[in-house]
């Protein structure tokens, strides 16, 4: 049986994209891969000086992004970035929420203070700006969200000194399947990235956390802009609710 209506072919140009937490890390380098790919960028964070960093790179090299200064916690800062991502009151067509704060320690320190403000940080929050993204989307019968767990994180697992952390990714993909089922009759997909031990993320002793990873080396931010850009392209539409490991093998 033959489908009557081509494909149609696209990756990210032309698309417009909100990159939440793009001020560093993950999200500057995935924020940077969409630009180079011809989206028009808008990245978001709070700290002032990662941003203007951010800025005068993209000016340097003539890329489409531009930055916004807010806390995604805050749901008038989320909406602002929702109309100044897309165009008025459309919603952008790509959204990535890579903000997710980290902590470990032993299960004693683990205050409930902590424990929330990770779930907070992880969960809450992506949540929220979901449910502020998504009617937009809707509307548009168009949407390419991109998400991040972590390595392992598709089940629950032991996770030595990480209890909350991991228990709020664990809670983040199961949020980020759901929504990935209701919203794939609207043309919205859904997807998560599990990322590895990422340089420079980790100043640890780099030599012990080599020994653990089945590839022998740290993930660069590049590789995981990779894959993102695979799972944001318009022609991976038929892809949601995966969780891609981009971890060199470990905790397979
Ligand atoms: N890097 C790794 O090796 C690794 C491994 C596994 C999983 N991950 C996951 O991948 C994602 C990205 O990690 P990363 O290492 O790139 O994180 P990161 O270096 O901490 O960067 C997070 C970005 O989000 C911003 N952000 C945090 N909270 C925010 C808020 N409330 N409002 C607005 N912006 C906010 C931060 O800037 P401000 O603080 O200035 O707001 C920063 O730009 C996270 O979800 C992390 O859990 C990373």
């Amino acid at each position: 049986m033959h489908d009557s209506k081509p494909t149609p072919p696209g990756g990210v140009a032309g698309r417009t994209a909100l990159v939440v937490g793009g001020g560093r890390g993950l999200g500057r380098a995935v924020a940077i891969a969409l630009a180079e790919s011809g989206a028009s960028v808008l990245a978001v964070a709070r700290s002032p000086q990662p941003l203007l960093e951010l800025r005068d790179l993209a000016r340097a090299r003539r890329l489409p992004l531009r930055v916004a200064r807010g806390d995604a916690g805050r749901v008038v800062s989320v909406r602002a970035w929702l109309r100044a991502a897309g165009a008025g009151d459309r919603a952008p067509d790509i959204l990535v929420i890579a903000a997710g704060d980290y902590w470990e320690g032993p299960l004693g320190r683990l205050t409930v203070e902590r424990w929330e403000s990770l779930v907070r940080s992880n969960t809450t929050i992506p949540l929220a700006i979901l449910q502020e993204a998504l009617p937009l989307m809707r509307r548009r019968r168009y949407g390419r969200i991109l998400l991040f767990g972590v390595a392992g994180g598709e089940t629950p697992r032991a996770a030595a000194r990480a209890h909350g952390y991991r228990a709020a990714k664990v809670a983040l993909l199961t949020l980020a399947r759901s929504v990935a089922h209701e919203e794939a009759p609207y043309g919205i997909t859904v997807n998560a990235i599990l990322p590895g031990i990422i340089r420079p993320a980790f100043s640890g002793k780099q030599s012990d956390l080599v020994r653990r990873i089945p590839a022998g080396r740290l993930g660069s931010p590049r590789e995981v802009a990779r894959a993102a850009l695979f799972l944001l392209a318009e022609e991976s539409g038929y892809i949601t609710g995966a969780a891609l490991p981009v971890a060199g093998g470990y905790l397979l």
